[in-house]
């Protein structure tokens, strides 16, 4: 018996738990939930019983129930609300639901109270359905009902009981930390808030709790993590919300081995919770574990680890799907000074040639080809060359003629080539060639059906410390402007800003950025140093930073720490397509919430207390 339910509830049992013994118990049972399906078969009225751990079968049986206890039973719709008691006895022979929990037994109704009746509801409440997600976001309540979307809410419930667990039994403390705050550069756009105290000032809502969490630090908190609800105001994706929430961690007098350590013990403990295959190697601990590709059946820490170059080399990508190879080669030396100009030319200007041999593709047909191309050039690439080896042993391409026998010889050689195998090529410089090859990379894994079960976790370690913007012609931060220059490049911080590395990890999940983090600058004058890489002159720097600033002069230990993704964290855990299916009431992709019309307009009268007039 569901220990809850003993003590202060109207039920004795839920629709979920319903089981053989309850017969045998022979006691009565009370049941508290919503009618599902109902069929009337012949004097006999059979109502599946929902609640939120499962259903149960009640029967309505005018041998054992009253006249008008039986007459509610032919009354009543789906979603009306149902108190019921009886005795459970086992279905009739033959009469069994092997698909259902509970399907062995029913419960005998002998009293009824209808707790509340229902409209007809829009759309079936059951799973699989295929209604369109914007009716179901307009009427996420009943949409929740349905046991998938509260089984995805009750895995995020599960994996947030077990961060608070690990994190707390390792010393962190809980801090939260404030939503009315002042903007935060984490590279998205800010949500604003008018102050009507303040009027023309605003308030931004935490893209995270960055400084936060570092003021927290030179407070000498030492140990914080908060499951924390951040704001960005960026284009929706599957895997992008306008307000999401991290598990958000900061540590005082750490290394990076020392985030990346305790992280994947969490991680460990958080997954196995849930039922995911680890195993921990704390034999491993010291050196590295280098990435190797493929499907794994369970999850192995330590983690693999590599840094951003060998990422963006092997996989085009900073978020690599290790769960399959498909990687990149380089082949520049090889076509350098071969007849065809795409490829002469881009080595001869200091960029790359690089291939992906993938085996198996040698027989798609030219059309599917051309579809690979296609996402290459949205990539940003010129083109896609290629060569198809096909299983009769021919070699079909637009390009062999100018490559030359020898050439292709070697490149065969070099790329393993056996028959079956289709050859894909960008040219380009580093950068175009990394996206546009990393791309096809993984429309090659989905025409092929590559097999990408399980989970697959990996650092990526190592981020250059800027990006350059083009447009704005300067640089901006790869993780966030706070970030620890690698001691080595301390000396290149002005005068070469690109070559640069950082202290920076992020944590990948089945090709997903699941999370980052840093260690940070504990020195004001370092912090200064690098927002004026960033082209912030001293005045902006302390007009944006000064709060940070000071904090930095006043014995700021070292310290560093790390954010994940939560709601990205449950979507790959319950092999959900969009974090929507794991939010309980998520925003659409034009960040408007169906259900109670947010955003929506506001009074005048709101306007003018605001000092705000609307143009
Ligand atoms: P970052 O910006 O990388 O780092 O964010 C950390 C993680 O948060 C998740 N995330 C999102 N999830 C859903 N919707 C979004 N719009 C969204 N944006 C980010 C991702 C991401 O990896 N303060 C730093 C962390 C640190 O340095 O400690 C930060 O916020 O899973
Ligand atoms: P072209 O010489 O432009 O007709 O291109 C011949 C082949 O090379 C075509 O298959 C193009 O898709 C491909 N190609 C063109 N530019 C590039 C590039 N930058 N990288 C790789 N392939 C390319």
């Amino acid at each position: 018996m569901t220990d809850w339910l003993n003590t202060h509830s109207m039920h004795t049992k839920t629709c979920g738990e319903l089981c053989p013994q309850d017969v045998a118990h022979g006691s009565k049972v009370t049941l508290c939930g919503w009618v599902g399906r109902r069929r009337d078969h012949g004097g006999l009225i059979f109502v599946d019983m929902r609640d939120r751990t499962g259903i149960s079968q009640i029967v309505f049986d005018p041998d054992v129930c009253a006249p008008d206890t039986f007459e509610a039973g032919e009354r009543m719709r789906p979603e009306w609300v149902l108190r019921v008691s009886g005795f459970v006895r086992p279905r009739p022979e033959g009469t069994a639901n092997p698909d259902m929990a509970t399907g062995e037994v029913e419960l005998m109704v002998e009293e009824v109270e209808i707790l509340n009746s229902s409209e007809t509801p829009p759309f079936a409440i059951e799973d699989g359905i295929e209604t369109d997600e914007l009716t179901r976001l307009q009427w996420r309540y009943l949409d929740m009902r349905r046991p998938e979307v509260m089984s995805a809410l009750r895995l995020r419930s599960s994996v947030t009981a077990a961060l608070h667990a690990a994190f707390n039994q390792r010393g962190f403390m809980e801090v939260e930390t404030p939503i009315l705050g002042r903007s935060t550069p984490e590279g998205a756009r800010d949500y604003l808030v008018p102050s009507r105290l303040n009027n023309g000032k605003f308030y931004a809502l935490p893209q995270s709790p960055q400084l936060y969490k570092q003021l927290l630090m030179v407070a000498g908190f030492e140990r914080y993590y908060q499951i924390a609800r951040c704001f960005r105001d960026e284009d929706l994706r599957a895997d992008r919300q306008p307000e999401f929430t991290q598990l958000d961690v900061e540590m005082s007098f750490v290394s990076s081995d020392d985030v990346l350590g305790m992280m994947e013990d969490v991680m460990a403990e958080v997954l196995a919770s849930v039922g995911v295959a680890v195993e921990v190697h704390h034999e491993l601990r010291s050196t590295p574990v280098p990435v190797v590709t493929g499907v794994q059946s369970s999850v192995r820490f330590p983690l693999p680890r590599m840094c951003y170059a060998e990422a963006m080399g092997r996989f085009g990508n900073d978020r690599p799907d290790i769960r399959f190879g498909l990687e990149l080669q380089d082949v520049s030396e090889l076509v350098a000074a071969c007849g065809f100009k795409v490829f002469a030319g881009a080595v001869e200007n200091g960029g790359v040639v690089k291939a992906i041999n993938a085996k198996g593709a040698g027989d798609l047909s030219r059309g599917e080809i051309d579809k690979l191309g296609e996402v290459a050039t949205t990539y940003g690439a010129k083109g896609m060359a290629w060569i198809a080896f096909t299983s009769a042993g021919e070699a079909k391409s637009p390009i062999i003629k100018f490559l030359g026998e020898e050439v292709l010889e070697a490149l065969k050689t070099a790329l393993d080539v056996a028959p079956g195998d289709l050859v894909v090529f960008g040219a380009d410089s580093f950068e175009v060639v990394s996206a546009a090859l990393g791309a096809v990379r993984l429309a090659l894994a989905d025409v092929l059906g590559v097999e990408r079960s399980g989970h697959s976790l990996c650092w990526v370690v190592d981020f250059p410390l800027f990006n350059y913007d083009d447009d704005a012609k300067r640089f901006t931060a790869n993780h966030h402007p706070f970030t620890r220059v690698k001691d080595e490049d301390l000396d290149l911080l002005e005068s070469n800003p690109a070559s640069c590395g950082s202290y920076s990890y992020d944590l990948i999940m089945n090709g997903y950025e699941l999370g980052g983090g840093t260690l940070r600058i504990h020195s004001r004058e370092l912090q200064l140093r690098v927002l004026k890489a960033m082209g912030f002159s001293e005045e902006e720097a302390l007009e944006q930073f000064g709060f940070l600033l000071d904090a930095l002069s006043f014995g700021a230990p070292p310290h560093g720490g790390i954010a994940l993704g939560l709601d990205r964290l449950i979507m790959l855990l319950g092999g959900f397509e969009s974090i929507r299916d794991v939010i309980a009431f998520p925003k659409t992709s034009s960040g408007g919430d169906p259900l109670t019309g947010a955003p929506a307009a506001v009074e005048t009268r709101q306007l003018r207390e605001l000092g705000i007039k609307l143009s």
